[in-house]
């Protein structure tokens, strides 16, 4: 079972109440890595990139690349398109394979969010995929995107109206949560995780996933958080264990390129490992 859309993934983490990792891969190395730890795991698993990483490839250079190894994964796999504020990026990601998109409208007021939104729910139906939806930021810059100033925080029911009248398939609330690692620890406004999902039934997207505490993920997982995206710690992985092995190396005087990918594949696979079982997503394939 390799591809499936991101609508089933959901539902049925939501249904079961565990978290489906969301990892912001980087290259071919941290794609591979991410989906060895989730066979071993026998999880389902959703491979996310942001924009820079699409532009730094080229969309249909990072389809190739991606798509060859999620498609002999043998585990539940989808790929999404991280925080898009750009319509004409999104159109061409659908185009080329991208499973799920957020489109991340939150600068546009709500109703001209809401809007245009629909029109993207519409387009990502016609491609058989799916939509993630925002109308808050989410704090902290990230790849190029965001901002480090607190986001303005729409009404509860402000939000329950977008997610029921856009028809997104899943929604990324602000509660306090940011990008990058917590200078302190978060105090985070679970309760409206809980309301969204009671009154939707739409599952959660937990943005900032690096750094919160593993009372935090259990906690908003079992309130119906049910994909968590993870990117700092796969980032901090891949380059922290890359200048642990540059150091070895120029102690050494010995330059291998393949022990380097060696050392940086098994840290980020086992950082990946961790957040799959601590999520709750091991042996959850079908
Ligand atoms: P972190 O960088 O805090 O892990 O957040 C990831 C994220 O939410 C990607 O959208």
């Amino acid at each position: 079972m390799p591809v499936v859309p991101m609508k089933e993934i959901l539902d049925r983490a939501l249904a079961d109440r565990y978290g489906v990792a969301a990892f912001n891969v980087v290259n071919d190395l941290s794609t591979e890595a991410v989906l060895a730890a989730a066979t071993e795991e026998q999880a389902p698993v959703i491979l996310q990139t942001s924009v820079k990483t699409v532009q730094m490839y080229g969309r249909s250079r990072l389809f190739a690349i991606v798509d060859a190894m999620m498609r002999t994964a043998g585990i539940p796999v989808t790929l999404h398109l991280d925080h898009c504020p750009d319509r004409a990026v999104i159109t061409d990601c659908l185009a080329g394979g991208w499973n799920s998109v957020l489109f991340d409208a939150h600068e546009l007021d709500v109703a001209e969010n809401l809007r245009q939104t629909t029109e993207v729910v519409a387009e990502a139906r016609r491609a058989g995929a799916h939509v993630e939806g925002e109308i808050e930021g989410i704090q902290g810059v990230e790849d190029d995107l965001g901002s480090d100033e607190a986001p303005a925080i729409q009404d509860l029911e402000v939000a329950i109206d977008f997610i029921k009248n856009s028809g997104v398939d899943c929604f990324a609330p602000a509660i306090g949560n940011s990008h990058g690692q917590y200078r302190r620890t978060p105090s985070l406004d679970a309760r409206r995780v809980s309301d969204l999902v009671a009154a939707t039934g739409v599952p959660m997207a937990l943005h900032g996933g690096t750094g919160l505490s593993d009372e935090q993920f259990t906690d908003l997982i079992a309130r119906g958080c049910a994909k968590v995206n993870i990117s700092t710690a796969l980032k901090e992985s891949f380059m922290m264990s890359g200048l642990e092995h540059l150091r070895t190396a120029a102690e050494r005087g010995k330059w291998d390129p393949p022990a380097l990918f060696r050392h940086q594949r098994a840290a980020v696979l086992e950082m990946a490992r961790r957040h799959i079982r601590l999520f709750g997503g091991s042996g959850r394939a079908w």
